[in-house]
């Protein structure tokens, strides 16, 4: 461990404590996280940031898991923004979404429900028999964010349903699965696609993963659909992957009061599982997994 007087590890020729304190030396090399900026516009994570950064993926977890216990037959889901309202407050964290974007997001979460892509906006329609619905939460913990979603199934749902929530979570894992440096961007969306297509469901090609850590949405983008981001993964990178996957046509609608809450045109299901992950030397660390899990 380097201490506060010795040289820099950036080459400045300062001393740490005047440099890049307290920032440890890079995960990767140098010159590497050099060209990422430069190139890409992408902050390869130091282990002071990444350190930070899960911390954060883990309060958001933890505050989703608890989302998820709650939301039963009869909850509104502006009870369930309610909670998320108390369980920031308690671990003096911040929600990202709230004013968020512009017309800024009026709660603390979205919650998607049935034929909503993602963006749904809390109210007060109890949830009912049947329903699917993706609760997303993403929290700032002392300037660093985390980010994650699941989908909650409320009593029986049917077997449309069902079908893109367990191809939804299946495109997620499996993504997951292959992430380790080298591996490019549009590979992510290669294995998400052919999941789909094996299960007859359609990819949304309107909204992406991202970058996040350091804000809530940094570069690259990674998208779920077929593309040619051959950006190679490199130790370091934090970003999303959220598939959003539909029972019917991939294309999706926003609303056109809240200019949010985002639909498939057909109004058949759609659903979205999301994780926030490290890329690391040998492959990946989910940062967002619920604790025990
Ligand atoms: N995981 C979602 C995203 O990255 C969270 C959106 S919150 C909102 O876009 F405020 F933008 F709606
Ligand atoms: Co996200």
């Amino acid at each position: 461990m380097i201490s506060r007087n010795d040289a820099c590890w950036c080459g400045s020729g300062k001393k740490w404590k005047k440099c890049h304190y307290p920032s440890s030396a890079p995960f990767t090399d140098v010159d590497v996280k050099k060209e990422y900026y430069n190139q890409y516009k992408i902050v390869l994570k130091d282990e002071h940031q990444i350190k930070k950064i899960e911390e954060a993926c883990q309060l958001t977890a933890y505050i989703l898991d608890e989302l998820c216990k709650q939301a039963k037959e009869g909850v509104t889901t502006n009870e369930l923004d309610q909670l998320s309202i108390k369980l920031h407050k308690q671990a003096h964290a911040k929600p990202a979404p709230l004013n968020y974007g512009n017309p800024p997001f009026t709660k603390t979460i979205c919650t998607s429900l049935n034929e909503v892509v993602c963006h749904g906006i809390p109210d007060d329609r109890p949830l009912q028999q049947g329903d699917i619905m993706n609760i997303d939460v993403s929290s700032i913990l002392d300037g660093y964010y985390g980010d994650c979603s699941r989908m909650v199934t409320i009593g029986q749902i049917d077997e449309e349903k069902k079908r893109v929530v367990d191809t939804s979570y299946q495109c997620l894992m499996d993504a997951i699965a292959i992430c380790k440096p080298g591996v490019k961007i549009f590979e992510i969306a290669e294995v998400i696609e052919a999941i789909a297509k094996k299960n007859h469901c359609t990819v949304v090609y309107q909204f992406v993963g991202h970058g996040v850590g350091l804000a809530f949405h940094e570069p690259p983008q990674v998208p779920f659909h077929y593309n040619d981001y051959s950006i190679p993964m490199a130790p370091g990178m934090i970003f999303t992957i959220e598939p959003m996957i539909n029972a019917g046509v991939a294309e999706a609608v926003i609303d056109s009061k809240d200019k949010w809450t985002a639909r498939t045109v057909d109004g058949r299901p759609s659903a979205q599982w999301e994780h926030t992950i490290l890329i690391t030397p040998s492959g990946h660390k989910i940062l967002t997994l619920p604790p025990n899990a």
